[in-house]
């Protein structure tokens, strides 16, 4: 299949890559025909941000650009933008949507690394490794076989079964581990789990209980003082989700009185924002508490694939206009358009505009052979597969229809 022809040529598509974005990303790119990249290790803001994103139509960030409204009127070329990593937070995405502008991101790029480091302090936890290694550290040695165990024949709980639970579920199990879960919603069942009705019950049965839900308001508070106390006594508790989940002075009490066993955390409710900023957490110096920053997702190859998801996102909607993944924006899964001329309407949302679209295919005098609309609070997003179309009378025609935010037409 050739790929097909955008009103502008690919290597005339001007992209920009800020804070050091795998280079992965810019081959998925060049792969895709997109060669006009230019790829900056540092964050850019202010003047020197606007500056940069002059006559730019795809950006990609990490965390630290911050792509406000201001920025975003300012940048006026910009035609989508790839969050290369996990949260949005710093773009103002809303503003983005009311410009036409879809928002991508990676949300599970890192799935197998939270996982496989789940299953490594799982680990750590059954053989009280820390504990050992930090009194090594000072000159003691702690050799003993008390307390140490396999995971072998232990029971795992696992607490919210999507992306990450589920893997670790398998990861689990090809250890010898017996696996519960609880989760919301029903969920297919992976190997040899069990599906348990009750958070009580997967808290009440499991020798280590570890949480990969997300943050909403049911989840924020969750495991609290009372729901610890379900735990098995001397069980140990994982929190590599989000640090609101858990209740942290409750359960550094229970760490402290031997009620939880131990316990690995890697998201707290405050976490410093820069690397000189203190740590602080009732959680420091109790010495069966693995603590890591928030590195859960964090490995060369998590970063790799997210370089390589969001830089075939932004192609796949410029050559396509597919936004599946977008967090913005209506989302169109579109199979790619062959022998037929592809015309994208962003509008807002408002009766009249569709009809106003129709018009002007009907005035063109061309068949419309498929068309895919979805709706996204303000924001409308028709694509009208049809036959060949003259962009040169049709283009302007679109982007006159009031309501219209963008029109594209992809040969
Ligand atoms: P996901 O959306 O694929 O799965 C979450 C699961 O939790 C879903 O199956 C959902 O139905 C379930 N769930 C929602 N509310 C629940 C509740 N009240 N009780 C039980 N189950 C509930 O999410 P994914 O990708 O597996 O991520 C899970 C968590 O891991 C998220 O909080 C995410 O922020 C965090 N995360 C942490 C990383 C780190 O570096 N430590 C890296 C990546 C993700």
């Amino acid at each position: 299949m050739t790929a097909p022809r955008l009103s502008r040529p690919r290597e005339n598509i001007k992209v920009l890559l800020l804070e050091g974005i795998h280079e992965r990303a810019v081959e998925a790119l060049a792969e895709r025909g997109y060669t006009n990249v230019e790829r900056v290790m540092s964050a850019l803001q202010g003047d020197d941000l606007a500056a940069a994103l002059a006559g730019v139509r795809m950006v990609g960030i990490r965390s630290r650009t911050q792509l406000t409204a201001e920025v975003l009127h300012s940048a006026d070329r910009l035609m989508a933008i790839g969050c290369f990593c996990i949260g949005t937070n710093q773009v103002a995405v809303d503003d983005a949507a009311r410009r036409g502008i879809p928002v991508f991101h990676a949300p599970h790029s890192n799935t197998r690394s939270v996982a496989e480091l789940v299953i490594g302090l799982a680990v750590m936890l059954f053989r009280d490794v820390f504990r050992k290694s930090t009194r090594a550290h000072r000159g003691a040695w702690l050799k003993s076989a008390a307390g140490a165990h396999e995971l072998r024949g232990k029971t795992i709980g696992i607490v919210g079964y999507g992306h990450i639970g589920s893997q670790v579920s398998i990861l689990a199990e090809a250890l010898g581990m017996r696996v519960l879960f609880y989760d919301i919603v029903p969920k297919l069942i992976l190997g040899n789990a069990t599906a348990r009705p009750a958070l009580r019950d997967v808290l009440a049965e499991s020798d280590l209980v570890t949480l990969h839900v997300p943050e909403t308001p049911e989840t924020r508070g969750l495991i609290t003082a009372e729901r610890l106390d379900q735990m098995k006594p001397g069980a140990f508790l994982v929190n590599a989700s989000r640090g609101s989940v858990v209740d942290v002075e409750a359960l550094a009490e229970r760490l402290h009185d031997g009620r939880i066993g131990g316990a690995a955390v890697d998201v707290f409710p405050r976490e410093p924002q820069h690397k000189d900023e203190e740590f602080v957490s009732p959680l420091r110096g109790i010495d069966n508490v693995i603590l890591t920053p928030h590195v859960g997702g964090s490995t060369v190859e998590a970063q790799r694939n997210i370089a390589i998801d969001v830089a075939i996102q932004l192609a796949a909607y410029s050559d396509a206009g597919n936004t599946t993944s977008a967090v913005n924006f209506p989302q169109l899964n579109l199979a790619p358009h062959e022998a037929c001329h592809r015309v994208l309407h962003v509008h807002r949302n408002r009766p009249g505009v569709l009809r106003a679209v129709h018009d002007v295919i009907g005035g063109e005098s061309v068949n419309i052979v498929g068309e895919h609309l979805q709706t996204r609070g303000d924001v409308g997003y028709v694509v009208l597969d049809v036959d060949a179309i003259d962009q040169q009378t049709a283009l302007p025609r679109l982007r006159t229809i009031d309501g219209t935010i963008r029109a594209r037409i992809l040969y």
